[in-house]
């Protein structure tokens, strides 16, 4: 027989790019792609969500201080929708690198939760989590995966504001400021299923460039930044982290 039915599609990779094994401190620095394979819509490429949503009018605190209501029932629709998905290979493999080496660090821009759910730790989330929520008015940040939302208001009357960055919000400093150690220290970038266009996340793998790490891009297509790394491998996130854990 040939080869078991059961086995994913390997993809091959040159031997000119480093395995992981042979690498101490990784960090993963990943977008949207990476969720694909569970379901998840990406943002910018074909079906993306600003494809079909202006973030004007959902994704940004104006929308929000303006009809709260309506961006929450975006928002629950997310949550409803994220809820219904599971982590893939390539969340899973990440969480087995990070197990199998301590020094790994996971620096994502998705808020979608799948990396904690596929048993990583310590995730920096750049861009906030659809699983958290917090009251601007008390300074109180408290989990809740709900779905929907209930109710949409604090005890003390004001909305609930979904604790995510949104366009015009600013980046946590501790959040940049941990993702700048780990990117300082790193002996590896592998950077997973992000178009590199949304600042200042975008910039950040420059801190592990300029450090002399090695770096890989995971990407099926050509990204404004894929110049600038070492290997760019022109795959799946889930094939491509697989193949480069097994060796
Ligand atoms: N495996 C790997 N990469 C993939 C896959 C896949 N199966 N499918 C798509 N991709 C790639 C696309 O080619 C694209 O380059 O994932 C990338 C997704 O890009 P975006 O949709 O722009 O997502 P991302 O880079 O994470 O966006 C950054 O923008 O809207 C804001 O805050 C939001 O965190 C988000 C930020």
């Amino acid at each position: 027989m040939h080869g078991d039915s059961s086995t994913s599609k390997r993809t091959e990779i040159s031997r000119g790019v480093p395995r992981f094994r042979t690498f101490e401190r990784i960090v993963f620095f990943t977008g949207a792609g990476l969720s694909a394979e569970s379901g998840i819509p990406t943002y910018r490429g074909q079906g993306g969500i600003w494809h079909q949503y202006s973030y004007e009018d959902f994704a940004c605190q104006r929308a929000f201080d303006r009809d709260p209501e309506k961006v929450w029932d975006f928002h629950d629709a997310r949550r409803a929708k994220v809820a219904a998905c599971e982590p893939n290979a390539g969340h899973r493999v990440i969480a087995e690198v990070q197990q199998a080496k301590p020094g790994t660090v996971v620096i994502t821009q998705n808020i979608d939760g799948l990396h904690q759910r596929a048993g990583a730790h310590s995730v920096i989330e750049l861009h906030g989590s659809l699983w958290r929520v917090r009251c601007d008015r008390e300074g109180i940040n408290v989990a809740n995966d709900q779905v929907p939302l209930v109710p949409r208001r604090c005890a003390c009357g004001a909305y609930w504001r979904p604790d995510i960055v949104w366009f015009e919000d600013m980046l946590d400093p501790a959040n940049i400021q941990h993702a700048t150690d780990a990117l300082r220290s790193c002996d590896l970038l592998v950077s997973v299923g992000t178009s590199g266009v949304v600042y200042p996340a975008a910039e950040l793998p420059l801190i592990a460039m300029e450090a002399g790490a090695a770096t890989i891009e995971i990407n099926p297509e050509e990204t404004s930044v894929s110049r600038l790394y070492q290997h760019t491998i022109r795959a799946a996130a889930s094939e491509a982290l697989a193949a480069l854990w097994a060796e």
